[in-house]
């Protein structure tokens, strides 16, 4: 179903409650990855040029109800500032009289930024009273949270019930995309999945299959279907409770006909750090015991390489390796290299969020893919074709 964007609405003098994701990480009480605030600034922009009275919703971490000053969204608005080149109110409390006042005081082309949603206790239970309240600061809603869409909480469902909610540009370009890898891709279609456990990505396993040509798999997950086909992993992680998983979605994708394809070699090393001792092998002679797969190996990205080719739709999700240590990167950085390279020949290429996202940024490829999703467990959870409350509560478009 078509949703409601904030292109359909009047915003002309009026006061928007925009929630936004700008869970991002913190170092030193300053923004260290602004990814999610960047992907906020067209909606926020387009509503401030439209001469709408701007009232930004976030969390930040999990404070669990309480005020955590080291979860505070102060950095946050220093950061919107400096990108939207303009001045960012800010108010220490998410709901209460200060932030009434704030919003009733905002001016036409003016930003307020509101404390902490998860501050406050009832925002993560979609409290009534609470998002009633937020709801009386404005006219209407945008959503524009996409990364907490598979939360039912006040301030992105709950408000939606006392004022319209809409989606904004990022909210809209998600749903794009990922509605073509869920449910409407263009044939061939191909799935890399990648990360450390089958159980993460069992529900995504299960719903894509039906629909993918191939489903490629790398990361430490690949370990428990190699097990499961005799082979030798040596101490690599494997998830002994899920062999019988892995050996039932291998019976289905024979029964449906997709082609799974694992790993043929790996780097492998007896602890996970810089700098040690590193092997490469081929999975055919074996892991010898006390060394574990840490990355795919060359012959596996070559593989892989073959494997995209001709696809008209990629989703990846999930590392190849522990990309986050250089010597274990080459795996991971080989299969962004190559859906780059799939995205130029006119393919599809759509990137999960969470781990996947901060691998090709990493490697500076975020703007040669044609989407990265910038939510992690609600991509996750919309590839597994689940319906997610932070979308559904959106307007529907009328026919
Ligand atoms: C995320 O980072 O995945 C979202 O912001 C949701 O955060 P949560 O898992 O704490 O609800």
């Amino acid at each position: 179903m078509e949703k409601m964007t904030i292109r359909d609405v009047d915003l002309k003098g009026k006061r928007v409650i925009m929630r936004v994701d700008f869970n991002v990480p913190l170092k030193d009480g300053e923004v260290a990855d602004d990814t999610r605030i960047r992907a906020a600034l067209p909606t926020i922009r387009y509503a401030l040029s439209q001469g709408a009275k701007v009232i930004l919703l976030s969390h930040l971490g999990r404070p669990k109800g309480q005020v955590v000053p080291e979860l505070s969204l102060k950095p946050v608005a220093r950061r919107l500032s400096e990108l939207l080149e303009k001045e960012v109110k800010f108010v220490d409390e998410p709901v209460g009289d200060k932030a009434k006042e704030a919003c009733e005081k905002l001016e036409e082309g003016e930003v307020l930024l509101l404390e902490n949603t998860r501050f406050h206790p009832g925002e993560t239970k979609n409290d009534e009273n609470l998002a009633k309240e937020w709801a009386s600061y404005a006219d209407i809603h945008v959503n524009d949270a996409f990364g907490t869409a598979h939360r039912a909480h006040a301030s992105n469902v709950g408000i939606a019930k006392f004022i319209p909610s809409v989606a904004g540009f990022l909210m809209e370009k998600e749903i794009k995309f990922l509605s073509k890898a869920a449910y409407d891709p263009e044939k061939p279609y191909v799935v890399i999945l990648g990360g450390v456990k089958v159980s993460d990505k069992i529900g995504v396993i299960n719903n894509l299959m039906a629909k993918a040509d191939r489903l490629l798999i790398g990361g430490a997950m690949a370990f428990t279907f190699l097990k499961v086909l005799g082979k030798q992993i040596g101490s690599s992680k494997v998830e002994e409770d899920k062999l019988d998983l892995a050996s039932q979605i291998l019976d289905r994708a024979k029964s449906l006909g997709v082609e799974i394809i694992l790993p043929v070699d790996f780097v492998i090393a007896q602890k996970v750090e810089l700098g040690v001792e590193k092997k490469t092998v081929k999975i055919d002679d074996g892991i010898p015991e006390s060394w574990m797969g840490l990355d795919i190996g060359p012959d596996s990205v070559e593989l892989f390489k073959e494997k995209l080719r001709g696809a008209k739709t990629i989703v990846w999700n999930g590392p190849m390796g522990v990309f986050e240590i250089d010597d274990f990167a080459k795996g991971t950085e080989g299969v962004a290299r190559a859906v780059a390279e799939m995205t130029k020949k006119g393919a599809t290429t759509i990137i999960g969020g969470g781990d996947s996202a901060a691998a090709i940024n990493k490697f500076g490829l975020s703007e040669e893919v044609s989407h990265v999703s910038t939510g992690g467990g609600a991509s996750l959870e919309f590839l597994e074709g689940k319906d997610l409350p932070g979308i559904a509560s959106i307007l529907d478009k009328k026919k």
